[in-house]
């Protein structure tokens, strides 16, 4: 929908004029490398889309959000006097969380009447809760700053954080920070290399003239990913806590590879090993990925983030059936240099390399031949990289 649409729409559901909406987005994201390493201080790859959440607002004078989604029916109600009653709607509960994290800081919420428009699919691994997150605490931390005349940009720093807090501490998900962070930070044409341990960041412009990236959503239903995420986690935290009795590293994804492979034994349990495996070369694939960008070596890009997938798929066990044949079809095709699963894995979408005049080609045979061996196709999404959470004025 566009601007306009969208406040049509607005109104439509609540009434009113058109004055007093604004309208605020923030964008899904693709992670082209570095997979499971932010939630152990190790790099990520990331890069905001143009497509994501948009929301149509207007603020109340009482303490209730009225929201409502342009894909579902009815208008979920939440009364912010008393947040914890809404962990378990099935829509609307990542707004409250939100909003009950800003409070926590001291910064105070109104009501709002909230339409979102969203074009990413729900739970396929780009991010929509993220977008949704961060895009929302843009819209809180906006109208609070103009109540108390705060001419400041909004941190959008911030806004990654109280997203990612909210997806903890509310929704029960102890994601890492890099979803949120690419939402709220993203910029045009540009990959943000982030560096998990700090938040420091660079954003790197994407050359790979030739080239397009094309994402490809296996249709898979997500089901256990939440609980097999956070089992994940404390994998790595058992495996970094071991290693902490012979060196002394903060995190798993700053540990230098040659270090990992002279104590990795210390670590005693096979599962572990090669979880932590994974994560400590998934960071050394991110520099040399941005190495080989600098070098504009793009084949050498592709190479890494098929050892990406591979890694992923062998020793971090979080790829599937669905998303290895869709990797497995895609690589078939002449003109395809990389492939791999992007986000949390278990379903959801992967990222290809694909060289710009096989683009069609490449849709067309991979949707056959994927349909073919698991019986529902897949969609394909083109979308540019855009820009992070912002006002649309
Ligand atoms: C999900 C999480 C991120 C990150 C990825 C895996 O998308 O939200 O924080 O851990 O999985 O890289």
């Amino acid at each position: 929908m566009d601007k306009q649409q969208l406040i049509k729409e607005f109104i439509n559901v609540f009434g009113g004029s058109e004055e007093d909406v604004r309208i605020f987005a923030s964008p899904g994201r693709v992670n082209l490398i570095g997979e499971h390493t932010d939630y152990n201080g190790g790099f990520v790859f990331p890069a905001a889309l143009t497509i994501g959440a948009f929301v149509a607002v207007r603020k109340r004078e009482d303490k209730i959000l009225r929201m409502k989604a342009t894909d579902l029916e009815g208008i979920v109600e939440a009364n912010l006097e008393t947040p914890d009653e809404y962990k378990d709607l099935f829509w609307g509960n990542y707004q409250v969380g939100v909003a009950v994290e800003l409070m926590k800081d001291g910064i105070e919420v109104s009501g709002f009447d909230m339409l979102y428009d969203d074009n990413l699919p729900h739970g396929g691994g780009l991010s929509s809760s993220a977008a949704i997150e961060v895009s929302t605490a843009l819209v809180f931390t906006t109208y609070y700053n103009e109540s108390k005349g705060i001419k400041d940009p909004v941190d959008m720093i911030y806004m990654a954080k109280i997203g990612q807090r909210a997806e903890r501490n509310y929704c029960g998900v102890n994601c890492g920070i890099m979803d949120q962070f690419a939402s709220a930070m993203g910029k045009e044409d540009h990959v943000i290399f982030l560096d998990c341990k700090d938040l420091s960041y660079k954003l790197v412009p994407l050359k790979i003239d030739g080239y397009k990236i094309v994402i490809a959503n296996t249709n898979k239903k997500r089901g256990l990913a939440d609980s097999k995420y956070n089992e994940r986690r404390s994998e790595c935290e058992d495996a970094l806590a071991k290693l902490q009795t012979v060196t002394d590293y903060e995190y798993l994804g700053v540990i230098p590879t040659d270090v990992f492979e002279a104590n990795k034994n210390v670590i005693g349990d096979e599962i572990k090993i090669k979880r932590a495996t994974h994560v400590v070369y998934e960071c050394d694939r991110v520099l040399k990925s941005i190495e080989a960008l600098n070098n504009n070596d793009v084949l050498e890009f592709g190479r890494l983030m098929n050892a990406s997938h591979d890694s992923l798929r062998d020793l971090y066990e979080v790829t599937g059936i669905e998303l290895d044949t869709l990797v497995d079809e895609s690589r078939k095709i002449e003109g395809c240099i990389g492939s791999r699963m992007t986000g949390a894995g278990f379903g959801g979408c992967t990222v290809s390399i694909v060289r710009e005049d096989m683009v069609d080609t490449f849709k067309a045979e991979v949707e056959k031949n994927y349909t073919a061996k698991i019986g529902y196709a897949p969609s394909f999404y083109v979308s540019d990289l855009g820009d992070g959470g912002r006002e649309i004025k």
